[in-house]
């Protein structure tokens, strides 16, 4: 038996003191019950919630990234080129975590790792209902058709996207370039640069700028920092949305 707060922290969720705070606030649960006291110790086979997030000694990491050009998202490559597990740094690096999904080498952006496998079936399964979020520089001038054509499905090998959030950033008529966001619930190979592929536009720069509920904005590439409880726990709610669907 061990204290509650030990538990806590050797899962990496928050401190002893930290842990102190979220039992005296009601948040831990040991099997289901609400626990208040300091005290409680528990053994291998109970289980410890955080704000119903089990907590279990093989702590579970969930981390975001901001990726920059030039990893692969992937743990190891065989031409040894530099993966994003270079950028993981010295404290996590015991959890053995892994990417969620893919950001091609050359694209940049948020990028989710953890140790979860589960959670990542769940991000990234076919059911997943988490938006992906694109800033896209394209080469040529964007028309409204396209747009269009975007926002309702294209055919990529062999198939039909489903339906995205698509708008015009900015035109940039001196280097004949377009900006434009999408948003896409699926994750097909290479999807953006394929969807654009097939509306005739070539994708020079793209970057991941939201995952779900998770951003950025105020991260370096190349940083990484642990997903809040509560991000994880939005996560999940969100994988369980719908996807976009065509409207009939
Ligand atoms: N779509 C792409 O084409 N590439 C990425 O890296 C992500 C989405």
């Amino acid at each position: 038996m061990e204290r509650i707060q030990k538990r806590i922290a050797a899962s990496g969720v928050a401190s002893r003191r930290k842990a102190e705070e979220l039992i005296l606030e009601g948040r831990v649960k040991v099997n289901g019950i609400v626990i208040s006291n300091l005290g409680t110790k528990v053994g291998p086979k109970d289980e410890v919630t955080v704000d119903d997030i089990v907590v279990s000694k093989l702590s579970s990491l969930y981390l975001v990234l901001n990726k920059p050009r030039g990893y692969i998202s992937s743990v190891s490559d065989e031409f040894d080129r530099k993966t994003v597990m270079d950028l993981v740094p010295k404290e996590f690096k015991d959890f053995h975590v892994f990417p969620v999904g893919r950001l091609d080498y050359d694209t940049k952006g948020v990028l989710i790792l953890t140790n979860d496998g589960d959670f990542m079936n769940q991000m990234v399964g076919p059911k997943s209902g988490v938006q992906k979020e694109y800033l896209v520089r394209v080469k040529g001038i964007v028309n409204s058709s396209v747009l269009n054509r975007l926002e309702n499905g294209v055919m990529i090998n062999g198939k039909m996207t489903l339906p995205a959030i698509v708008s015009l950033e900015s035109i940039d008529r001196e280097n004949s370039s377009s900006l434009v966001r999408i948003t896409i619930t699926q994750g097909m190979n290479h999807q953006v640069k394929e969807m654009f592929k097939a509306v005739g536009y070539e994708v020079k720069r793209l970057t991941r700028v939201r995952f779900g509920n998770i951003k950025i904005d105020d991260m370096s590439e190349g940083e990484i920092r642990r997903l809040t409880i509560h991000e994880v726990k939005t996560l999940l709610e969100l994988a369980k949305q719908p996807k976009l669907l065509r409207k009939k």
